[in-house]
């Protein structure tokens, strides 16, 4: 029972933007509105597109003001406190911008990478006039040759299955005493490695599940201290029922993790 609940909120945290307004329940890995049984799935054509297929198809409606899970990961990011004034920042994924353009507008000097062409042409459009240079490119290898006071990597672990080298070439280009700011949606509770999500109504994309043990292992292996790791919580976000009231109160969405590089 826990763990239906558990994947049903999962599946309601990667879905809520886009998602009917019912509760939904998984079939086969994929994500099907709860009335209808599994072969729904044959009538509903889901299609399953690579990550970076789904980005270049999503670039232009990503910024949609409508995802619970981006909405208040944002909160928790505000609330860390740091003067980013004169600050170099890489930002990797940094998809169509949202957190480099707000850094760059307090004042740092950020760099942003991502390998969707698509979200960094978004980004380049919103950003024109401020100090930010983008890059297209895979994290698994950042072609940046500068080290950098801040590396921010934003909802972008899950899709990434081999953290431990993520996590390496993320610390690869912190300066010794610099911080990393991980931001990621909560996968411990996955049943399975690799799951099919549902990102959008009618497309899956392969998410990577990371328990909390993974990720501390990947951030000492990779010269990492963590310092702190915040919660994300769904709170605001306006939920039918008592039961999902109660799963999103007290269930993190997400956590951002705060590191220092040794
Ligand atoms: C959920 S979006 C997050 C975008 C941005 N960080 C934010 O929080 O608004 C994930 C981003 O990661 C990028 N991405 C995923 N895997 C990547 C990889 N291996 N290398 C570079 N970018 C990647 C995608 O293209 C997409 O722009």
């Amino acid at each position: 029972m826990q763990r239906c609940v558990s994947r049903a909120f999962v599946s309601y945290l990667v879905t809520s933007s886009t998602r009917p307004p019912f509760f939904r329940s998984t079939c086969r890995g994929q994500v099907v509105p709860a009335p209808f049984k599994c072969n729904f799935l044959a009538d509903m054509q889901i299609q399953h597109l690579e990550i970076h297929d789904l980005y270049q198809h999503w670039a232009e409606k990503y910024d949609e003001p409508n995802n619970p899970l981006v909405i208040a990961e944002e909160k928790v990011f505000k609330q860390i406190e740091i003067d980013l004034r004169g600050k170099k920042i890489l930002d990797v994924g940094c998809g169509t911008g949202r957190h480099a353009i707000r850094m760059a507008e307090a004042g740092a000097e950020v760099t942003g990478i991502d390998f969707s062409s698509n979200m960094l042409e978004v980004a380049k459009r919103k950003s024109a006039g401020l100090n930010i240079k983008f890059v297209k490119a895979d994290l698994k290898s950042i072609p940046v040759d500068e080290l950098f006071d801040i590396v921010v990597c934003s909802l972008v672990l899950n899709h990434v299955e081999n953290l431990q080298l993520a996590m390496k070439e993320i610390s690869r280009h912190i300066k010794k005493g610099g911080m990393a700011l991980i931001s990621d949606m909560r996968s411990d509770n996955w049943s399975t490695a690799r799951k099919k999500i549902q990102i959008l109504p009618n497309i899956t994309t392969y998410g990577f599940k990371h328990s909390q043990l993974d990720y501390r292992a990947a951030f000492g292996e990779a010269g990492l201290k963590s310092n702190r790791r915040r919660k994300i919580f769904l709170q605001d976000f306006p939920a039918s029922g008592f039961g999902r009231r109660l799963l999103l109160k007290f269930f993190a969405a997400g956590y951002i993790y705060e590191l220092t590089k040794l």
